[in-house]
C-alpha cells in the first residue's frame, strides 16, 4: 500500500499548529524532522515506567531498562541489514560517528603521507574530521569533483584513490539531494585498498538500507533526521575493523578492567559507548525505526520521489528561468531535498517570505562550504520533503517563490 502523507500527518502533533491562521508547511526535514506521537509516547512511557540506569545494575528496573535499550539495538540492525548488533555503536549524532571513525580508525592506521579521498559535496561533518587528521599526521586530501548537474565526477576517480587508504563520501547529498552510487563507491574504494567510510545521513531516512548490499565499511546517521530525538547516532562498522581500532572516548562502561597501570577495553559495542548513554534518546529511536517500518521505507522512498518530481515541475512551471535548482533534474538519483537560487533575491530574503505563509525552510550554506564555492553561491535556499509532505506544501512553495519574485522585482 503507499505511503498517505494526509494520514502520516496526523501521527504528527506538531504539524496541527497554526501560527496566523494558517498551518505549518514543514520543509526543513533534510535539517531536522518532525517527531510522530508514537515516539513522543514513547519516551515518555520508558522515563515513566521503566527508566533505569542501564548496564550497571542487577536490580529488575534497571535489566527493563538495559533490555529496551538493547531491543532498540536490534531494531538499528535489522534497519540497515547489519550482520550482527555488535556493530551498531550509539553516538550523539552522525558528526560525533564521523568523528570517531577519523580518530580511531584514522589514528590507529593513517600515516604522513598516506592519502583520504573526499568528495566535493560532503558535509563539514565528513570534511573537519579529516582535516583535523590532516594537519595533524601530514595526511594528503583528495577531492572528487562534481558535473555541472550536481553528480559526483568519477571520470579521474581510479586516479584519486590510487594509494588512498579511505574513501569517505555521502550517500546523498544535504544540498543537491544528489544519490550517490554507494555499491559502485565502495568497490573502487576497496579495489584499491581503502576502506568506504558512508555519511548516510540523508539516506537512511529516506532510502532502504542495507550496509550490506552497500559493500560499505562504515556508515553514520543521526536518530533526528528519521523521526526520532535529538541526542542520538549511529555508527556501523566492520566488526573486524571496530575490533581493531583504539576507543575513541575513555570513562566509565568502555571498559572491562582499570588497574593503575591502565585499562583493558570492553568488548564492542560498548568500547564506542563510554559514559551513560542517551538512553531515552535511543528508545526513542527504536520507536522511529518502528515507525519508518511500519510505513515501509520502499514506500517512503517511493513518496519522496513523487512529491518531489511534482515539485521540481510545479517550481518550474510557475518560476520559469527565475530559480535555478541546483543537483540532479531526474528523481530516480535524486532525494527529496531540493536547493533554490531566486533570481535577484537572496535565500535569507526568500526564506523570509515563505516565513510570512509558514512555509519552513532552511538558508544557508547547509555546512557545505566548499559545495556552496564549487556552486558559485554563498548560501541557497532549501526545501526537504519527507513523508508528511504532499502536493500541497510543493504548491504553498511555489506560491511563496512567486510572491517573493513579486515583492522584490519593484
Ligand atoms: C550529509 C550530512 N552529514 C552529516 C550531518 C551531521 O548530522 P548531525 O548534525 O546530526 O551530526 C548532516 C546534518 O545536516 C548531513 O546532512
Amino acid at each position: 500500500m503507499s505511503l498517505d502523507p494526509t494520514r502520516v500527518r496526523k501521527d504528527f502533533p506538531i504539524l496541527e499548529r497554526e501560527l496566523n491562521g494558517r498551518r505549518l508547511v514543514y520543509l526543513d526535514s533534510a535539517a531536522s524532522s518532525q517527531k510522530p506521537r508514537a515516539v513522543i509516547d514513547a519516551m515518555t512511557r520508558f522515563i515513566e515506567t521503566s527508566y533505569a540506569p542501564t548496564h550497571r545494575s542487577a536490580y529488575t528496573l534497571a535489566t527493563e531498562a538495559t533490555e529496551a535499550y538493547e531491543t532498540a539495538r536490534l531494531k538499528v540492525r535489522r534497519f540497515v541489514n547489519a550482520p550482527s548488533e555488535t556493530e551498531i555503536v550509539f553516538t550523539k549524532n552522525a558528526t560525533e560517528s564521523l568523528n570517531l571513525v577519523a580518530y580511531s580508525w584514522g589514528r590507529a592506521n593513517l600515516r604522513a603521507g598516506d592519502a583520504v579521498v573526499l568528495t566535493h559535496m560532503e558535509h563539514h561533518a565528513n570534511i573537519v574530521p579529516w582535516q583535523m587528521l590532516a594537519a595533524e599526521r601530514g595526511i594528503e586530501l583528495r577531492w572528487v569533483p562534481l558535473t555541472a548537474d550536481g553528480r559526483l565526477e568519477l571520470t579521474s576517480l581510479d586516479e584519486l584513490l590510487d594509494g588512498a587508504k579511505a574513501f569517505c563520501f555521502t550517500a546523498m547529498s544535504n544540498v543537491l539531494g544528489t544519490i550517490n552510487p554507494v555499491r559502485r563507491l565502495a568497490d573502487a574504494a576497496h579495489a584499491h585498498g581503502a576502506v568506504a567510510v558512508v555519511d548516510a545521513c540523508q539516506y537512511v531516512p529516506h532510502v532502504p538500507t542495507d550496509v550490506q548490499a552497500m559493500g560499505a565499511d562504515f556508515l553514520a546517521f543521526s536518530g533526528h533526521k528519521m523521526c526520532g530525538p535529538t541526542g542520538v547516532g549511529v555508527l556501523w562498522g566492520r566488526e573486524e575493523l571496530l575490533e581493531a581500532m583504539p576507543p575513541f572516548l575513555g570513562g566509565g562502561q568502555m571498559i572491562a578492567d582499570v588497574r593503575l597501570d591502565g585499562f583493558t577495553p570492553a568488548p564492542l559495542p560498548a568500547k564506542f559507548e563510554a559514559g551513560t548513554p542517551p538512553i531515552v534518546e535511543v528508545v526513542g529511536l527504536g520507536a522511529a525505526i518502528d515507525y519508518l517500518g511500519e510505513l515501509g521505507m520502499a514506500d517512503v522512498r517511493a513518496h519522496e520521489q513523487a512529491v518531489t518530481a511534482y515539485a521540481l515541475r510545479v517550481l518550474h512551471d510557475r518560476l520559469g528561468d527565475r530559480l535555478t535548482i541546483h543537483g540532479p533534474s531526474s528523481v530516480e538519483d535524486r532525494g527529496g531535498t531540493v536547493s533554490l537560487a531566486l533570481e535577484g533575491v537572496h535565500p535569507h530574503d526568500v526564506s523570509q517570505v515563505l516565513d510570512q505563509t509558514n512555509v519552513c525552510v532552511r538558508a544557508g550554506h547547509h555546512c557545505a562550504k566548499p559545495l556552496m564555492r564549487q556552486l558559485g553561491v554563498g548560501a541557497t535556499a532549501r526545501a526537504s520533503f519527507y513523508i508528511y509532505n504532499d502536493e500541497s506544501d510543493a504548491d504553498a512553495l511555489a506560491d511563496g517563490l512567486v510572491a517573493a519574485t513579486d515583492f522584490f522585482s519593484f
